[in-house]
Formats: structure tokens, C-alpha cells, sequence
């Protein structure tokens, strides 16, 4: 894997900040580890908040000239930029897979679905219109115009290293703001190749950078700085509620895309066939590390026993190895913690009354890997019910009437995905009426795609990314009252 790594075109082991590609000023750097071996696989350099003062006040410079381009012209940069990301496709997906772990043709598709946010936010950003609104009195214009943010920054997880970023900088970029990008410290030589193809797409020197380097120190100094006016953070919530507290003193804008724990409801209607190929997806998809993925399993009783078994053969069938390997379907954690975090939950459950069905067990020492697991005879009081899981843990739950299964679907500090499978079209929409999540999956749990307005309510965040939606989050409304015109 690491000669595989090594060699790809687009590799860069440099920060890019102020339109170059820098080591930090004293010379610091980070290890990279591979999920699947264990094994460095490279450095980047660990920036000094020096160095992050240097990239915010290139980005500060490079702000007046993006923003002053036309929506058409900063429309042609991003395309040229998507179309070097779909001609460097296997390269990218290659160093996903490295530092991520997830099988590669997980990591293809995640290229893809990058690329697809830009081309969307090219084409969104020039349609961004304003308002005149008739005025309430003669001789007045009420008029309504729409400006770029400023200088922005964004902090991208792990789980989706490539697609997490392309989300946050093509709208940002549509809208004329200019961003700092803080890579995951696990993932950041796709970031790294995605900002060097952007780079020879045309992007102007300190429009986008790339930060490396520990969190804690890169973090503060964007979040302190009154030259930041928006933030955009996915991650826990957890982080989220600390980094809403820092944004605090400067008053920035945000968007926050937070854990979730994501109930799917299956009733007795539903066809149990594609409700468990749904689950296969949903749940197993990046081996459950995703904020969208099944967290509660709620099966109706008289299709419990069926669906699971089901469920369970599948699941038995799946292949566990290093992402990089033919037909692999399950790849590592992001490191040995996970896993062992994983054994901890399995093994809580069972003190608390669950059953496991396939997998579990105490992950190997010092591995990433976990087997995908069903547990049964799970109930809504247990931790495995009530926790982010973020691994291929599926629990079951049984319920008996739609009223109870709602409330208890409902009955979490999250909001952000929820699913339901069945045919009764009245009972689809009353379900996802009174599901209180930002997004509802009906018969379909693939609802992440660059037109569609992804995000949260509760305690999973605020704000929207992808669709015309997502290009709101990085413009500010301006309202001129302009009087003296009557005749
Ligand atoms: C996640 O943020 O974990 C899921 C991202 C996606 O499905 O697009």
C-alpha cells in the first residue's frame, strides 16, 4: 500500500498557506498512520500559530480580489478544478484509502461525490439574486443584495476527508470568501491533493489554505481571530459545543454539523428485502463510521425474526480486510482505539441484556479492525441505543405500534438522519412529519448528494450544506433603504 501511496502524482507532504506550499517555521511535523498496517506512512508539518496568522492575513489579501471577480469567472476556476479531480480520480482515491482505510471503491466514490460539490456550487453561484421588496412607503426602494462572508474556515473530520472539505470550500468559493481548511491531524494528504489540484485549477494564491498541524493550537488561533467571520465545523458534538463557546467572543457565523444517532423504523408493510439492503448500506458503509448511519434499528415484531435473519446472513457474508485489497467491503477503524472502543460497547450491551448475533467479541491488540456486528433484544434505555456508536455495530430493537416507536425514535438529544421503510404512503408522511430530524430517508437510505440540504436540528447543529441551501451559510444580506426618489 505505501509504494502504491508513494507514488501518485498528486502526494504533498507541505502545508499550503499564503499561495505556497510551507514546512512549519520551526521545522515541526506529525506523523501520518495507516489505518490498515499501523504503519507511518508520511509526515506534514505541524504549524505554529505564527503560521496560521501568516495564512489568515494572506487570506484576508486574497479575499479582495476573489470577491471582486464576477460569479462566471470564479464559476470557470471550480470547474477547471473538478475536472483535475475527476482525471486524477484513482490517485486521490488511493491516498484516501491509505490514510483512511475505507475500501477503495468507497474511497472512488467519495472522489466523485467531491468533485460533484464543486460542480454544483460553480453552477449555484451564479444565481445567487437579491430582492426588491415593494416598500411600505412613496418615494422609497427596499432593496436586497447578497455579499460574500469574508474570510471563512472550515475543521473537517476524518470519516470523509475529501468530500467533507469540497462541501464547505465550493460554496465558500462560489460565493467569493476565501477559506482556511483544517484537515483532520489523521487525513491530510487528501487535502493536501485536492488544494494542489486546485491550485493549478486557477485558484489564486491565499484564497484557500491548508493548515496541518495539531487542532488544538490551529483551532484557537481561527476561532480568536476577528478577521475569521464564518466557521464550518462536522465533527462531535461534543467539539461542536466547545468551538460554538470560542466562536462566541468574535461573534462569527457558523455551521455545524454534529453527531447524530439515527434512528431507522422498519414496519411490517415495508418490503424487508430492500429494508435490509438499505441496512447493508447504511449501516456498514465507511464500517459505520458516518454520523448518518443506523444508530437504532426498530424492527415491528411480526418481521422481526425474518429481518434479522436476513439481516444476519449478510452480514456474515461481508469481507474484512485492508482497503486496498480486491472485494475487501469492511475495512479498518481509523485506528486501534476505535476497535477497542467497539469491544467496550458489545460487551456493555450484553451486561445490559442484548444478544450478540454475529461478530463481536474483544477486537485484536493493537488492530483497527472490528467485525461487523448484530445485536439483538436491544431496548431504548440501553448505552448502545442511547450513544453515537461511529463503527459496525448494528443493534435491533423491537416495537409494536407506530405512536410508541416514534416517540422513542425521537427520544435523543440528536436530530440529523432518520429512516423509515414501508408502503403505507398516509403512514410515511405522518412518520416523517413527526420525526424530529433535519433529514428523513423514506424506502431510501442514500439521501447525501450535492443538491440535496444536508445537516441537523437539536443537538446535532445548525446550518446546511450542499443545495442552493448551502450557498446561503457563506453570504450576508444587505438591505438598502434608498429614499428621496419621489418626483
Ligand atoms: C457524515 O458526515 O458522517 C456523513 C456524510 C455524508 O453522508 O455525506
Amino acid at each position: 500500500m505505501d509504494d502504491a501511496f508513494r507514488s501518485t502524482r498528486a502526494l504533498k507532504t507541505q502545508a499550503y498557506f499564503a499561495g505556497a506550499w510551507r514546512s512549519a517555521s520551526n521545522g515541526a511535523t506529525t506523523a501520518v498512520i495507516c489505518p490498515a498496517t499501523g504503519k507511518e506512512i508520511g509526515t506534514v508539518p505541524r504549524l505554529t500559530a505564527a503560521d496560521v496568522h501568516v495564512a489568515i492575513d494572506a487570506a484576508a489579501e486574497a479575499f479582495v480580489g476573489w470577491s471582486a471577480r464576477t460569479a462566471a469567472d470564479r464559476a470557470q476556476v471550480l470547474k477547471r478544478w473538478h475536472g483535475l479531480i475527476l482525471q486524477e480520480r484513482e490517485a486521490l482515491a488511493r491516498i484516501l484509502t491509505s490514510e483512511q482505510g475505507k475500501p477503495l471503491a468507497e474511497s472512488r466514490a467519495e472522489i466523485d461525490i467531491s468533485a460533484a460539490y464543486i460542480e454544483w456550487f460553480a453552477e449555484e453561484g451564479r444565481r445567487v439574486y437579491g430582492d426588491i421588496i415593494p416598500s411600505p412607503a412613496p418615494g422609497r426602494q427596499t432593496i436586497v443584495t447578497k455579499h460574500p462572508v469574508g474570510v471563512t474556515c472550515a475543521i473537517t473530520p476524518w470519516n470523509f476527508p475529501a468530500s467533507m472539505i469540497t462541501r464547505k470550500l465550493a460554496p465558500a468559493l462560489a460565493a467569493g470568501c476565501t477559506m482556511l481548511v483544517k484537515p483532520s491531524e489523521r487525513t491530510p494528504f487528501i487535502a493536501l491533493a485536492l488544494v494542489e489540484l486546485a491550485e493549478e485549477a486557477g485558484v489564486p494564491p491565499g484564497v484557500i489554505s491548508v493548515l496541518t498541524g495539531s487542532s488544538r493550537e490551529i483551532i484557537k488561533v481561527m476561532t480568536d481571530s476577528a478577521v475569521v467571520r464564518k466557521l464550518s465545523f462536522t465533527g462531535s458534538t461534543a467539539v461542536g459545543k466547545d468551538l460554538i463557546r470560542q466562536c462566541s467572543d468574535t461573534v462569527k457565523r457558523m455551521s455545524m454539523e454534529l453527531g447524530g444517532n439515527a434512528p431507522v423504523i422498519i414496519f411490517d408493510d415495508a418490503d424487508v428485502d430492500a429494508a435490509v439492503n438499505g441496512l447493508m448500506a447504511l449501516k456498514f458503509r465507511n464500517s459505520g463510521q458516518t454520523c448518518v448511519c443506523a444508530n437504532r434499528i426498530f424492527v415491528q415484531r411480526n418481521i422481526a425474526e425474518k429481518l434479522s435473519e436476513a439481516f444476519v446472513e449478510k452480514v456474515r457474508a461481508l469481507k474484512v480486510g485492508a482497503g486496498d485489497q480486491p472485494g475487501v467491503q469492511i475495512g479498518p477503524l481509523i485506528n486501534a482505539g476505535a476497535a477497542q472502543d467497539m469491544g467496550r460497547i458489545v460487551a456493555r450491551a450484553q451486561e445490559q441484556g442484548a444478544q450478540v448475533l454475529v461478530g463481536g467479541g474483544e477486537p485484536v491488540p493493537d488492530s483497527a479492525f472490528y467485525l461487523p456486528t448484530v445485536l439483538a433484544g436491544v431496548t431504548p434505555d440501553m448505552d448502545v441505543a442511547r450513544d453515537e456508536i461511529f463503527g459496525p455495530i448494528a443493534p435491533l430493537l423491537v416495537f409494536d405500534d407506530e405512536a410508541t416507536v416514534v416517540a422513542q425514535a425521537n427520544d435523543t438529544p440528536y436530530g440529523l438522519a432518520s429512516y423509515t421503510y414501508t408502503r403505507d404512503l398516509a403512514r410515511a408522511w405522518r412518520v416523517s412529519d413527526a420525526l424530529e430530524y433535519g433529514m428523513v430517508g423514506i424506502n431510501e437510505v442514500a439521501i447525501s448528494n450535492e443538491v440535496a440540504p444536508f445537516g441537523g436540528v437539536k443537538e446535532s447543529g445548525f446550518g446546511r450544506e450542499g443545495s442552493r441551501y448551502g450557498l446561503d451559510e457563506y453570504l450576508d444580506i444587505k438591505y438598502r433603504c434608498m429614499g428621496g426618489l419621489s418626483a
